[in-house]
């Protein structure tokens, strides 16, 4: 018996305190012109003292079991991508899992910064192909805010928090079932490149200063990698897809930089009116970007039935990957 995962249902959520570029203006030499011009980036919103990341992701994920119509105890995992856990173990996935009344099942967190959420779909597709789930729970949720070092004006501009979250269900057949049914998640694509790891990490950690650390970036050097990768990966989705970008109904990019965004969906040849663009609402939500740019696009209606919809992600590590579903 083959399987293959369908997504059947999203949620997102943004916590209630929103900071302008004019507010980073008042602590940080900066402008909104500035941020606007360079990134896109409006405003973000920032978790409360106290509110973590889980739960954030236990909003998203109510909101994404409630789209599904799928009751908590169906759920067989939880794959959770994030780089701000709650605690340095156990896993934040175990957390949500306690707070969302499961009594069964696994949870497990996946660590690949912004590509976190691209990861934690293809690891959890990969269980629903191999037919040891049935029902998983994919979150990308972030307090990224807490990784920043609000004095260094060309990170703390950058990023924001939030969640988002998708219930895969496994559908019985392969790749044709998908095509002839017009519903499924066609296929995942990950990279990573160590040796990259100077142009973005953190300078801290449990194992070497047993702080958390803060952003360190090389900007420029970024920005180059993600546009020629995430272009890259996404054209060989749709070829060995056996697609052309004519296909494509949607592209839903990491939100990281508008710019960024652009050049890569130029590389691809798709127009801009067929990119999901929510960066300048909540910034860089690193591994909660993807999922809460594409539940705004389905609770729109921008995203209907039967479209393809193109996923792709960059980040720290270098990691980066893409996704191809029909929703
Ligand atoms: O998930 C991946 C996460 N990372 C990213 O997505 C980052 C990718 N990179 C970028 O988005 C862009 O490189 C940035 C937005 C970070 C910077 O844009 P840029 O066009 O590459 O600017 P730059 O680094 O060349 O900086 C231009 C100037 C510099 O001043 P000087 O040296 O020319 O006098 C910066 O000091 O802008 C200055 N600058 C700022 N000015 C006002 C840097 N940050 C700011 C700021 N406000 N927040």
């Amino acid at each position: 018996m083959s399987f293959h995962s369908e997504v059947i249902g999203s949620g997102s959520y943004l916590p209630d305190r929103l900071v302008t570029n004019d507010d980073l203006a008042k602590i940080v030499d900066t402008t909104d012109e500035w941020i606007v011009e360079r990134t896109g980036i409006r405003q973000r919103h920032l978790a409360a003292d106290g509110e973590l990341t889980s739960d954030l992701a236990l909003q998203a994920a109510r909101r994404a079991l409630e789209a599904a119509g799928t009751p908590v105890q169906e759920i067989d995992a939880i794959v959770l991508a994030t780089t701000t856990p709650d605690e340095t173990f156990p896993a934040t996935a175990t957390k949500l899992q306690a707070a969302l009344g499961m009594t069964r099942g696994i949870a497990f967190d996946v660590q690949a910064v912004c590509s976190g959420f691209i990861y934690a779909l293809a690891m959890a597709d990969n269980m629903i192909r191999l037919g040891q789930v049935r029902t998983a729970l994919v979150v990308g949720a972030e307090t990224f805010s807490r990784l920043l070092d609000w004095t260094d004006r060309t990170t703390c501009v950058l990023f924001g928090d939030g969640a988002g979250a998708f219930v895969l269900r496994a559908a019985e057949g392969g790749p044709d079932t998908i095509r002839r049914q017009g519903r499924g998640l066609i296929s995942t694509h990950l990279y990573a490149d160590g040796r990259q790891h100077d142009i973005l990490y953190a300078n801290g950690g449990v194992s070497s200063t047993r702080t958390t650390g803060t952003v360190q970036m090389a900007g420029k050097e970024v920005f180059k990698f993600a546009v020629a990768n995430m272009a890259a990966v996404g054209g060989q989705a749709l070829a060995e897809a056996g697609l052309t970008e004519s296909d494509i109904d949607w592209l839903v990019p990491h939100q990281a930089n508008k710019r960024i965004i652009d050049a890569t969906a130029k590389k691809l040849r798709l127009p801009e009116e067929k990119v999901v663009l929510t960066v300048a609402k909540h910034a860089n939500t690193s591994a909660a970007s993807i999922p809460l740019a594409f539940d705004a696009a389905v609770r729109d209606g921008r995203i209907k039935a039967g479209h393809l919809v193109l996923l792709e992600s960059m980040g720290a590590g270098m990691t980066w990957g893409a996704s191809l579903l029909r929703w």
